[in-house]
């Protein structure tokens, strides 16, 4: 049972502070959009999908809480709101693609009573927040029998759980291969700067009992060189439509590593990750933070005082070093413009 860092109940959404993970695990409540866009911006959520899920829960609150005579000025007021949270991180995808599709459900049901088209709003957030982990379960019934019988996957950052509604997207795949009877040791780059894979990756495999061992990200390298890898999953937080991968960063370097030793390098996503407004990746804007993030460790200074640094927080791997693209509709590879369109055009709810 893997676990869920969004919870709603009662009018609050509870959140597991991934910044504090995993020494303490500390929820926080959230009653208002101001207080998740918040959480959004400090990395109390993080991970491409849990941000949309957050970002859902979050306009569902701004539209319980705006006083409005019509639909129009609850339109404009809602759109204002949808603003704010849309301002907090800007390269996951997962974000935009909720908000929108709570103004779209909006625009919808302008004809309801406002406190009905309000109840409708916040029963969407809770859709949004269902579906994703039912989408993670089909990614990894898809992705699982990519995996061999036996081997040793490698994953880059947290794609999760905890980055996610629930069950993950890389790992998702790596859980749905333990539950089919597959023998999987994961190794979790650590993920500097930030520490996602020590801090949740590692932390979660082990609270699900799936063998993982913790590597500092420039030892990667050494064990391909040493067969040590069967394959590289990972996940993604802005897919274009020719299939170039913005995930975190350091990536880019895992698969270049994974195509110089014939590895295998899989990209698990949700359709809502992929972007076909922007046809490659050099049109993914790229967050850039704190510069304390790369001096600083703990609260341990690192680097001398005033140095300059330099901190993206994602790189773009280009389409021709991603195996396979996994989806909850199926597995892309190759001819990644026309699969990646033809997977999104069909519809089916989950
Ligand atoms: O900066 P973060 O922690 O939000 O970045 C998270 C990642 O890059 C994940 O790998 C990505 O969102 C895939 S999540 C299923």
């Amino acid at each position: 049972m893997s676990i869920k860092p969004i919870v709603y109940e009662n009018g609050v959404c509870r959140m597991i502070d991934q910044r504090l993970l995993p020494s303490q695990e500390v929820w926080i409540d959230y009653d208002d959009y101001q207080g998740v866009a918040e959480a959004i911006r400090s990395m109390v959520v993080r991970g491409a999908p849990a941000i949309g899920v957050a970002a859902a829960f979050g306009a569902a609150f701004a539209a319980r809480d705006i006083d409005a005579a019509d639909f129009e000025t609850f339109e404009c007021r809602f759109a204002d709101c949808c603003a704010v949270l849309g301002a907090t991180r800007p390269t996951a995808v997962n974000l935009f693609w909720a908000l929108e599709r709570m103004q779209r459900v909006a625009r919808e049901n302008r004809t309801l009573p406002l406190v009905a088209l309000k109840q409708r709003l916040l029963d969407e957030a809770l859709d949004i927040a269902a579906e994703d982990e039912r989408i993670n379960r089909a990614m990894g019934q898809h992705g699982q029998v990519l995996f061999p019988e036996r081997g040793t996957i490698l994953t880059h950052c947290n794609a999760g759980a905890l980055a996610t509604g629930g069950y993950g997207t890389a790992l998702g795949v790596i859980r749905a291969a333990v539950e089919a009877g597959k023998k999987i040791d994961v190794i979790a780059d650590e993920t500097r700067p930030f520490w996602q894979g020590a801090r949740l990756t590692a932390w979660e495999l082990a609270q699900d009992g799936i063998p993982v061992t913790l590597i500092c990200d420039n030892m990667a390298g050494y064990l391909m060189q040493q067969g040590k890898i069967n394959a590289v999953i990972v996940g993604a937080d802005r897919i274009s439509a020719n299939g170039d991968v913005a995930n975190k960063i350091g990536t880019y370097s895992v698969a270049v590593l994974a195509r110089e030793h014939g590895i295998p390098f899989y990209v698990a996503a949700p359709l809502s990750t992929i972007d076909l407004t922007l046809t490659d990746g050099s049109q993914i804007p790229i967050e850039e933070r704190d510069r304390r993030e790369v001096t600083h460790c703990g609260g341990l200074q690192l680097a001398p005082e005033g140095i300059q640094v330099y901190n993206p927080a994602f790189d773009v791997t280009p389409a021709r070093l991603v195996t396979a693209i996994i989806t909850e509709r199926g597995v892309a590879s190759g001819d990644y413009v026309q699969q990646l369109a033809r997977l999104k055009a069909v519809s089916f709810s989950f």
